[in-house]
């Protein structure tokens, strides 16, 4: 069982952080605009987890989730601290404002620029490319055979291995996509998940089946 530091506690932090908790890791959730969601979160999501600042969160953590939107990363990343050599998994796209496009891309990503930002971090890219309805189903459903894949990329293998542990508490089958540059992939892949989930006819389920495909 590992420590959990969750930045960002909102509709990916905080359906995942409260899965985790439920396997039996300890959760911290941390960054939302007031205190109250936060002890809220931490209370439905069980025993095993708190609230906490980001700092707390970040701690001791032995994987962080960051799941911010861009423009609150350099804010998140002040309050938690130092963090070299934890393992962060982002689920954070970099996105613009209203959330329409891409502001990184083809030769970069969210992931690497995270990375060059916290550069002694082991930074894994996973969690995006799913719509945040789909994990409490997939936590629930985790002790059956066939498992929804979950593609992830890193250049850590200790902070990969982190991620692949932590992808398959959720439910997910964890599958290793190679080195952290092909988050440039899986973001727009991403994309085009929430495209199918909120703007098609069929919604989250879909890009779930998708994904599995
Ligand atoms: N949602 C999805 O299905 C999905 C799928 C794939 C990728 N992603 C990516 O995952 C990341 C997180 O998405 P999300 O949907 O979970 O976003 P979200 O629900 O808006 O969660 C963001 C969290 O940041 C907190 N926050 C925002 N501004 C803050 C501030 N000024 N001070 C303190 N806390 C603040 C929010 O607080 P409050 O709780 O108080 O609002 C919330 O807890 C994004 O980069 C998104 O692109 C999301």
């Amino acid at each position: 069982m590992m420590q959990i530091g969750i930045l960002g506690s909102g509709l990916m932090g905080g359906k995942l952080g409260t899965v985790l908790a439920r396997a039996g890791h300890d959760v911290v959730f941390s960054y939302a605009r007031n205190k109250e969601k936060l002890t809220r979160l931490a209370r439905e999501a069980g025993a095993k987890a708190r609230a906490g600042t980001p700092a707390e969160a970040a701690r001791d953590a032995d994987a962080i989730l960051l799941s911010v939107h861009w423009s609150r990363f350099d804010d998140v990343l002040d309050q938690a601290g130092n963090l070299a050599g934890k393992t962060i998994l982002t689920c954070s796209l970099p996105m613009n404002e209203d959330n329409t496009a891409l502001v990184v891309g083809n030769t970069s990503s969210g992931a690497e620029e995270l990375a060059k930002k916290v550069p002694k971090a082991k930074i894994v890219s996973a969690f995006n490319t799913i719509p945040s309805e789909v994990i409490p189903g997939v936590f629930a459903a985790r002790r059956k055979k066939s498992r929804p894949s979950l593609v992830y990329c890193g250049d850590d293998s200790p902070g990969k291995k982190i991620a692949a542990q932590l992808i398959s508490d959720v439910g997910f089958d964890p599958v290793d996509a190679g080195p952290l540059r092909i988050a440039r992939y899986l973001e727009p892949m991403a994309l085009l998940m929430g495209q199918l989930a909120y703007e098609g006819k069929e919604g989250p389920e879909l890009a779930y089946r998708f994904e599995r495909f």
